[in-house]
């Protein structure tokens, strides 16, 4: 039992990594508050873990209004909070999901047809102020209105481990996704600045920067592009949200407290920088 009896808050709970690092986080012996956007959801990550371990609180980490209210409840609930894991996190949707995905397999097939790249990305240039705001809100402001609560808490005890989820976009830049790749860096350097900034009272932050992993988030994603991704893998696969929540049990655990200010990458080889 590495966490037994710690209070841990993980965001973005009800699905994919999120709901895998609650799940395991219980089964090492904490008490989880599970937030999502989505109520029903994370009510489902409690359940699957068994309600006396956890809690489901429906907040939009975007909305520094919700994160106080769901700050408040856990001090109402448990009085103390030990770990953050700021994980709530969204990708390119609906039509800006497609646009990306019809000019992703026109460039691999153009590429393979070895008349070279005639259709070219312009995602940038094609952004729209709501496209760029809603995910550099839910990941950066996000990650930035809870980390802002919890060191409240923290502070009070001189102890306590905030883990942010950021991504190998953060990296290496995915072409497709300038705005999530710009959040993703955000929350890299925010990790580095904030460990530097509460060391000395016992309080570590560390980032996670995953690869491509199999979740919901992810299942849109057509076949050929993931054989490309796939190519670019040397342990040729995807990742499973276990892989990311195990990394995510050692920054959590002693078992890391040495480590501040650093990233993990779980991501098959993809990126080795
Ligand atoms: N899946 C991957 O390949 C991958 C790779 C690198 C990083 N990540 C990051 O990992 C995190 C989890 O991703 P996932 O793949 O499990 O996605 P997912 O879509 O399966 O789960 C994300 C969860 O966050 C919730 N959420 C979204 N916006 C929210 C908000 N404003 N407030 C509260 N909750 C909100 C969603 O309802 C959902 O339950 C994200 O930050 C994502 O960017 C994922």
């Amino acid at each position: 039992m590495k966490l037994k009896d710690r209070i841990a808050l993980v965001t973005g709970g009800g699905s994919g990594i999120g709901r895998a690092i609650a799940r395991l986080f219980a089964e090492e012996g904490a008490r989880v508050v599970v937030n999502d956007l989505n109520l029903p959801a994370a009510e489902q990550t409690v359940a699957a873990m068994g309600a006396a371990r956890g809690r489901a609180v429906r907040a939009d980490v975007a909305d520094s209004a919700q994160v106080r209210a769901l700050f408040a409840e856990i001090e109402r609930e448990f009085g103390a909070l030990d770990i953050l894991v700021n994980n709530a996190g969204i990708a390119p949707a609906g039509t800006e999901r497609e646009a990306i995905g019809g000019k992703a397999e026109a460039r691999l097939a153009e590429l393979l047809s070895g008349q070279g790249v005639q259709t070219h990305w312009d995602i940038t240039q094609a952004m729209t102020d709501e496209a760029w705001r809603r995910m550099i809100a839910v990941h950066l402001d996000g990650t930035f209105f809870c980390t802002r609560e919890a060191l409240r808490f923290m502070s009070r005890r001189n102890r306590g481990v905030i883990i942010n989820m950021s991504s190998v976009a953060a990296l290496m830049g995915l072409e497709n996704a300038p705005h999530y790749s710009a959040a993703k860096g955000g929350i890299l350097a925010f990790t580095r600045a904030v460990a530097r900034e509460v060391g000395s009272q016992g309080i570590r932050v560390n980032a996670i920067c995953p690869g491509f992993i199999d979740t919901p988030m992810t299942a849109p994603i057509s076949p050929l592009l993931r054989t490309a991704v796939l190519g670019r893998t040397p342990l040729g696969r995807w990742g499973e949200p276990g892989e990311v929540a195990t990394t995510a049990l050692f920054l959590a655990s002693d078992d890391s407290s040495f480590f501040t200010g650093q990233w993990l990458s779980p991501n098959g080889g993809l990126f080795t920088g």
